[in-house]
Order: structure tokens, then C-alpha cells, then sequence
């Protein structure tokens, strides 16, 4: 028993600090993460001007834009093991996207707009859980 304890404390130890070695060697993402979202920022808005003045071409263009963003972080995300909240709202990034340029192609710009307005309503969430990243 008295031999035992220091090696459970041992083990314990170990355990509790593995998941924090992998966490400091998973962090690194291989891109600029925050230039990527002050992308994401600008292209959302240009986005929406887009869709007001009912320029497709443009207005499609920014949602791949954004799809491709949210897919490369998507991944990032998904290289920790604890942030499944992050990696699905990535992935509905990425679903808005689609479904942005499925409207423009149907002509429902009022629709492709507040679909394109509900971008903002997602990007808290992240923020509050993730944000800034600890690298
Ligand atoms: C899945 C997570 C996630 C989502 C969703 C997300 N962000 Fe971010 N964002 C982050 C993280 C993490 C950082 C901090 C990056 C760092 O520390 O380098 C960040 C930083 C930023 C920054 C950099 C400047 C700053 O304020 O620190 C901007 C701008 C930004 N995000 C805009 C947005 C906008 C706009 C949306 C929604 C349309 C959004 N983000 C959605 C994770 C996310």
C-alpha cells in the first residue's frame, strides 16, 4: 500500500499531463489564423454589398471565399480532440456558404442577404470559447 500510493500519484501525474503536452504540440496552425479571420470579416461584408447590389459573379465569389476559410479552419479545429463546438460551426460556416450561392443562383436575394446576415450571429460563440488562441 505505502509502495503503491507514490506510484498512483506518479501515474496520475502523468496522466493529467499528457493531454497538456499533446495540447502545446497540436496548437500550431499552419497558416495565419488571424489574418485568415480578419479575411473572413472583410469578405463577409463584401459579400453582403454583393448581394445588395445583386452582382452574382462577385457575391459568389466571396461566399467560396468563405467556404474556404471556414474548411481550413474546420480543420485546424478538428486536430485538438476538445473542440467539437468550434469544428461544427465551422462545418455551418461552410453550409451558410453553399447555401448563399444556391440562392444567388435562384435569384432570391433577399433571402441570400439574411442568410448572409445570420454569418454575424455564429462568430461570438467561437470567439468567447477560443479566443485569442493560446499559442
Ligand atoms: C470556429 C471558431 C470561430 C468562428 C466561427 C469565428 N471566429 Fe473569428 N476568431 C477565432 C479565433 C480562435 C480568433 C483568435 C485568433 C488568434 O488568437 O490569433 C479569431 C479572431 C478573429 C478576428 C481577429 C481580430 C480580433 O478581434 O481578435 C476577427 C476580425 C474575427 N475573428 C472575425 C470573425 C467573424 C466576423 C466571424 C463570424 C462571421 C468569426 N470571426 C467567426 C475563431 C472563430
Amino acid at each position: 500500500m505505502t509502495t503503491r500510493k507514490p506510484i498512483a500519484i506518479l501515474l496520475s501525474l502523468v496522466l493529467t499531463a499528457s493531454p497538456l503536452t499533446s495540447f502545446g504540440a497540436e496548437q500550431q496552425p499552419d497558416f495565419n489564423f488571424e489574418e485568415l479571420m480578419e479575411g473572413v470579416e472583410f469578405d463577409l461584408n463584401e459579400m453582403q454589398a454583393s448581394i445588395s447590389l445583386e452582382e452574382n459573379a462577385s457575391a459568389i465569389d466571396y461566399a467560396h471565399k468563405l467556404e474556404q476559410a471556414f474548411k481550413k479552419m474546420e480543420g485546424f479545429f478538428a486536430g485538438w480532440d476538445y473542440a467539437e463546438d468550434a469544428v461544427l460551426s465551422t462545418q455551418q460556416y461552410q453550409e451558410r456558404a453553399r447555401r448563399v450561392v444556391e440562392l444567388i443562383e435562384g435569384g432570391d436575394y433577399n433571402q441570400a442577404y439574411e442568410v448572409s446576415v445570420e454569418f454575424s450571429d455564429h462568430c461570438k460563440a467561437c470567439h468567447d470559447n477560443y479566443k485569442p488562441l493560446p499559442l
